[in-house]
């Protein structure tokens, strides 16, 4: 596996794959990898001649400094994991690397970014479209992979693409669980052990949630999961919204053949995690 933290290094070498003819696959991340990390680089190793994996905990798309601060780093359990995976490429910058001088590019998403994270954390999907966007020119894939964990997320980086014009093809990738439902993440680790052990309460609420879905319309069930964590002295609920799957806005009844995405943040103690599940 070839090791770069200059932006110089990485693009001389993958240029010259690109020149060979090989295809190169992409998996930005933000390290402290786990298996839904690797999930995602096992089907870019598959469907690609090269896989180029970044670790960068971007500080733009924080809006709260402790979250950065506390945000996990463990560099070279990653690399092993790497490794494991076949990476052939890391690309792991330091911060001055990637951002040299100050910038400040406004993205406009429209709706895409008032609901939901875009509401709840000010600035975070244009710190996140920064940041993809200068990965995206470094590397230059033919394919890079997303989470669905990241539904929103997911969404705006497909808006930046189309937008911005860049050459790079999208592939989703479900969400990895732990085997008691638990999404993984790599906040998981900041959870305390009796955190952990109540946390999968949140997946079990959005599959009950998504049982009642006959009997009850979109308010109805977002009253219904409110109070089921109401309940629950441990959790606090950000928000839970019943949203279409490609604009991502509130939908007020069931739709047959709409896509239709149960979206959940919670506080358990004072990890903000994140899930949805599919409703229709
Ligand atoms: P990070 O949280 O490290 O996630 C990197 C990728 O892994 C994202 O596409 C995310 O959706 C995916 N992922 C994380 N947990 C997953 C799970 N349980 N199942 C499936 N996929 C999962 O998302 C980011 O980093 C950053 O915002 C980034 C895109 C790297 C830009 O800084």
């Amino acid at each position: 596996m070839k090791q770069f933290n200059t932006i110089k290094k990485t693009t001389d070498y993958i240029d010259q794959k690109k020149a060979n003819g090989y295809s190169i696959g992409f998996v930005p991340t933000m390290g402290a990898l786990h298996e839904g990390h690797l999930e995602l680089m096992r089907k870019a190793k598959m469907e690609n001649d090269v896989l180029v994996v970044s670790v960068f905990v971007n500080p733009k798309q924080f809006d709260n400094p402790e979250d950065l601060k506390k945000y996990p780093r463990d560099l070279s359990k990653d690399i092993r994991l790497l490794r494991q995976v076949g990476c052939d490429v890391l690309f792991a910058p330091e911060v001055a690397e990637m951002y040299p001088k100050q910038e400040d590019i406004q993205y406009d998403f429209g709706k895409l970014e008032t609901v939901m994270e875009g509401a709840s954390r000010k600035g975070h999907f244009n710190g996140v479209a920064i940041v993809v966007r200068k990965l995206f020119d470094i590397v230059k894939p033919h394919n890079a992979y997303f989470g669905e964990k990241d539904f929103q997320q997911l969404a705006i980086i497909q808006a930046l693409v189309s937008q911005t014009n860049q050459p790079v093809h999208i592939i989703p990738c479900p969400i990895v669980r732990e085997s008691d439902g638990l999404a993984m993440s790599s906040r998981n680790v900041r959870l305390t052990q009796g955190e952990r052990e109540i946390a999968p309460f949140i997946y079990e609420t959005l599959q009950k949630a998504k049982d009642k879905i006959l009997e009850l319309n979109p308010g109805e069930l977002k009253k219904w999961v409110a109070n089921e964590f109401d309940k629950k002295e441990a959790f606090k609920l950000d928000y839970f919204e019943i949203a279409d799957g490609t604009y991502l806005q509130p939908v007020n009844s069931w739709e047959q053949d709409k896509s239709t995405i149960g979206f959940i943040a919670v506080f358990l103690g004072k990890v903000r995690l994140i899930d949805n599940i599919r409703f229709i």
